[in-house]
């Protein structure tokens, strides 16, 4: 007989041991050990207990060799370097040939010439189409048909040409008709470079460092939605023009890649308030968040963080200033308010402060974004060609019992 239990608070799961032990609650942001057993219910997953995690978080879905955020220490490694490493020593290119190939010599290769069929200027959307255009164009073939050496080719190739794809769009949204002439854009030492001078026809140095920064800082991160779900596409055997177009949508929802686009005008308006504690003591009384701050994953301060603050710096950023007194008193507020936790600045806060360095509109973060990402979602659609099995995970029905049609018309 089944008996149900009502548990006002997150199930956790049940620790290893014993056939049947207590079950772990999460209860107010504590986790406790119940002191009392429970059985599965019976559900439609094809006769799996129900361990229901709403936006599957902290299922372990895949095992990946690729990155490793280090939630305590704060720090984050590709395939086991430091990032701290890698900024300033290496260029984004070669950081993709890390991430892809586990290889600092390997490198994204340049775009080759291709036109784009009629952008818009909406970045994210052209970015998304545009992908998947390139799987008919070059007419590439499904993941599960292809080597592991052509999937890798079809990458590079795709990877390359959705930044240029990036900077023309970037081009028509500022109202510019023509096209940077290629022999002007290989003029360019680093991608960075080649993306600035595709979109502006020009390369300030200081804008492509802050750019090659922002892409090596935020070039992967595990399995956040849009990885996941170019892990997903990849897994049916789709082509990889497939995989990184649906990736480019998952990214372009405010949730997920958009945060920088906030920080800006949240920026405006401390300063334009004059008085950040009191900005920060009436944001948080009004039950509001402060852009930037707090981390799903991370508990101490994210360290992509640390390096685009130390980026902003070097590179003279007119508002860092103004963040770093906004992030002092933020920090102590959220400490008071949530001595259980650390609230700390995450990637997004100084992400923003270095975009605006390089002239970056707040409306283009999405796909600046999506530029720094096609390392990660490259490496991560080989890894689950490579190891992975077909995604289908199992929905609890909370429908309608067994009812007549009759009922119902
Ligand atoms: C990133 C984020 C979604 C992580 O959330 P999380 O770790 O799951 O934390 P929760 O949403 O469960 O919040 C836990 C508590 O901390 C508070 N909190 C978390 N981030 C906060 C922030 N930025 N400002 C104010 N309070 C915050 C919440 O209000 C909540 O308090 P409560 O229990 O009193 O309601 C969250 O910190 C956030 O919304 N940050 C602001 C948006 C942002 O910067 N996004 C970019 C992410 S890279």
């Amino acid at each position: 007989m089944f008996v149900p239990i009502i548990v006002v608070g997150d199930l956790l799961g049940e620790p290893p041991g014993s056939p049947r032990p207590p079950p772990l609650v999460r209860w107010r942001g504590q986790e406790l050990r119940c002191s009392f057993r429970t059985s599965p219910l019976r559900v439609d997953s094809g006769g799996m207990a129900d361990d229901f995690k709403p936006g599957l978080e902290g299922v372990v879905a895949v095992e990946t060799e690729i990155a490793e955020p280090d939630r305590e220490g704060g720090s984050l490694r590709y395939r086991g370097i430091d990032i701290e490493e890698l900024v300033g020593n290496y260029p984004y290119e070669n950081v993709w040939g890390l991430l892809v190939d586990d290889d600092l010599d390997s490198k994204m290769p340049d775009p080759e010439p291709y036109e784009p069929a009629g952008l818009t200027g909406n970045a994210p959307a052209d970015l998304q189409a545009e992908t998947a255009r390139l799987s008919g164009v070059w007419g590439l073939g499904k993941l599960n048909e292809i080597s592991a050496d052509q999937a890798r080719e079809d990458l590079g190739r795709l990877s390359a040409q959705m930044m240029s794809i990036v900077a023309r769009s970037a081009r028509i949204a500022d109202g510019k008709t023509d096209v940077v002439p290629d022999d002007i854009v290989a003029q360019g030492q680093t991608a960075a470079e080649k993306f600035l001078l595709r979109w502006r026809g020009q390369a300030d140095p200081r804008h492509a460092k802050a750019i090659d920064t922002y892409w090596i800082c935020t070039a992967e991160h595990g399995l956040n939605a849009s990885t996941f779900t170019a892990r997903i596409v990849a897994s049916t055997g789709a082509d990889c023009g497939a995989s990184l177009s649906a990736a480019v949508g998952a990214l372009s929802g405010p949730l997920h890649g958009g945060a920088p686009a906030y920080v800006k005008p949240m920026l405006e308006e401390v300063a334009a308030a004059g008085d950040p504690e009191r900005w920060v003591k009436d944001t948080l009384a009004a039950g509001k968040r402060i852009m930037g701050f707090g981390h799903r994953i991370y508990r101490a301060e994210d360290p992509r963080s640390r390096l685009l603050k130390r980026t902003a710096k070097e590179l003279g950023s007119a508002q860092v200033e103004l963040a770093e007194e906004l992030e002092q008193v933020a920090l102590a507020a959220l400490q008071e308010r949530h001595p259980e936790r650390v609230l700390a600045t995450n990637v997004e806060y100084y992400s923003a402060i270095v975009l605006d360095v390089a002239e970056i509109p707040p409306r283009l973060a999405p796909a600046m974004f999506a530029c720094s990402r096609v390392a990660g979602w490259s490496a991560h659609i080989l890894e689950q060609k490579r190891t992975g099995r077909l995604f289908r995970p199992s929905a609890r029905y909370v429908g309608p019992a067994s009812r007549s049609l009759q009922s119902v018309s």
